[in-house]
């Protein structure tokens, strides 16, 4: 399997045109990199794997983890790489259950990342930098705010990992410190090419 960055990418903007899109896979992988790095893991191969959970979701909506196995497959990627992005979708359009901790941390951020974009947002710096986990927490409970975003799945994802809520909240709004640079470049750059 041809693991490339760039080509993944390539694979993101040929099948998908709505900039939101591009930037939750863009910003799930970033942050599922910060989890790899936290444990020594495969940085690359994370990032790459929350970059194109979602690749046919804008196209496809009622086939979501269901055309990604077919556009992975003819696109190379291994049925180990296939399944860790469908079981994102567990019990609500796979049935692949997330075994690996890659696919637990994908599972949890999914959803959680979409809460803390949406929170962002209502900020006047727009920016993740200067959010703390108490404005997380209550947004977290706010179950009217990003009503989108299941709190259920986030609280499944934590199970999963074994760790509690608040630690998970927490982590990925470091994750997103962290990495919101390069987030808002390398979606910029997309964008502009599209
Ligand atoms: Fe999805
Ligand atoms: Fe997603």
């Amino acid at each position: 399997m041809d693991l490339n960055r760039k080509k993944a990418i390539n694979l993101l903007r040929e099948y998908n045109e709505e900039d939101f899109h591009i930037l939750h896979g863009i910003t799930v992988g970033r942050v599922m990199e910060y989890f790899a790095k936290e444990i020594n893991e495969d940085i690359e191969y994370w990032g790459i794997v929350g970059l194109l959970h979602d690749i046919d979701f804008e196209k496809y909506p009622e086939e979501h983890c269901v055309k990604a196995v077919e556009i992975l497959r003819s696109n190379d990627y291994d049925n180990e790489f296939i399944n860790s992005v469908i079981s994102h979708g567990y019990q609500i359009c796979s049935n692949v259950e997330p075994k690996k901790y890659m696919e637990k941390i994908l599972y949890s951020v999914d959803e959680l990342t979409g809460i803390i974009n949406a929170a962002s947002l209502m900020r006047p710096s727009k920016s993740y930098q200067d959010m703390n986990l108490k404005s997380i927490k209550k947004k977290f409970k706010d179950k009217s705010f990003a009503k989108g975003c299941s709190r259920e799945t986030i609280k499944n994802g934590a199970d999963m990992l074994e760790i509690e809520i608040d630690i998970l909240l927490d982590k990925t709004l470091n994750a997103l410190k962290e990495k919101e640079k390069i987030i808002n470049e390398e979606y910029n750059v997309i964008v502009d090419h599209i």
